[in-house]
């Protein structure tokens, strides 16, 4: 019998093993996010004493109940038995009791030349168990390495359905305030924004075209292929500037927010593959 058991940080080497025998560079990615950030919502696998598998879950703040499946790697001599779909099981349970209302799940469809579709299993799992595919990023990871992203609804549906919501514009004022590199990938960057509640005198301007031409530029200058942006369904005055300056819109992750407010996903791509 395996069973999950929450993870400590004196399990990190354990687990960064396991996950180091499918892919190095998660490894070491997992790694700092769980110093970085600690281990709280992640689970290891126990089978004889002996942990065989990682899983877990982030909230995302601010949210309805929203949250992300975190590392999920089973060690590769207990593959293809049904303990990957056991465990994704039993912390969707988890999430049903603190009552979750939606779960998404970001996966590669990397080609390795030797191993093939390293995921392929993973994506089978996540629609095995409801997930369904909301969108794809293309060359996200890298060029011809795209981001699919899977959503699963986390409560009963049925009375959720019937609700009724309205969903309110909004026109806070937002501006960007940094650009970076998109931790997992190779030369995606975005933009970090906030919205400005003191409208100062120099504050009450939207970002415009121009601001994401500076973006824009600064992150060509840093040699980077593409740029993805995302902004919640409810502000309507951010897509004139993003089209002008050349944003494409690549599809949105339904309910994210909250029921009715989705998260938009907006792309640029810079040329240079
Ligand atoms: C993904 C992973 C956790 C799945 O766990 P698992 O125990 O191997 O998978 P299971 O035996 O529970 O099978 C789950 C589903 O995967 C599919 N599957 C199983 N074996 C498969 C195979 N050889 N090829 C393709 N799909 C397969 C089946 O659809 C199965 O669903 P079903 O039982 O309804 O038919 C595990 O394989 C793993 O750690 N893989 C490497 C790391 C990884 O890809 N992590 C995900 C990162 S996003």
């Amino acid at each position: 019998m395996a069973e999950l058991r929450p993870m400590y940080m004196s399990d990190l080497n354990t687990v960064v093993k396991i996950i180091e025998a499918t892919d190095e560079d998660d490894a070491e990615e997992a790694r700092e996010i769980y110093q970085e950030y600690g281990v709280e919502g992640q689970f290891v696998l126990e089978h004889d004493n002996k942990i065989i598998g990682v899983i877990g879950y982030s909230e995302v703040p601010g949210t309805d109940g929203t949250y992300w499946l975190s590392w999920t790697y089973l060690d590769p001599a207990f593959q293809g038995l049904g303990m990957g779909k056991q465990m994704l099981n039993d912390l969707l349970n988890m999430l049903r009791e603190k009552n979750g209302r939606k779960i998404f799940v970001k996966v590669s469809d990397y080609d390795d030349p030797e191993d093939g579709r390293v995921y392929e299993r993973a994506m089978k799992l996540y629609e095995s168990v409801g997930f369904v595919e909301e969108l794809v990023g293309k060359d996200f990871y890298d060029e011809g390495e795209n981001q699919h992203i899977y959503g699963l609804k986390l409560r009963d549906a049925a009375s959720d359905e019937e609700d009724e919501v309205e969903i309110a514009d909004e026109k806070p004022v937002i501006r960007f305030d940094g650009m970076y590199e998109i931790g997992d990938s190779d030369g995606a960057y975005t933009f970090s924004w906030t919205v400005k509640d003191n409208k100062g005198l120099f504050e009450k301007r939207n970002f415009t075209v121009e601001d994401l031409r500076l973006g824009i530029d600064a992150v060509r200058n840093e040699g980077g292929r593409k740029i993805f942006l995302t902004f919640p369904s409810n502000l309507p005055l951010i897509h004139t500037p993003l089209q002008a300056a050349g944003f494409k819109f690549v599809g949105r992750l339904t309910d994210y927010y909250e029921k009715g407010v989705h998260e938009l996903h907006f792309t640029h791509d810079l040329g240079n593959g």
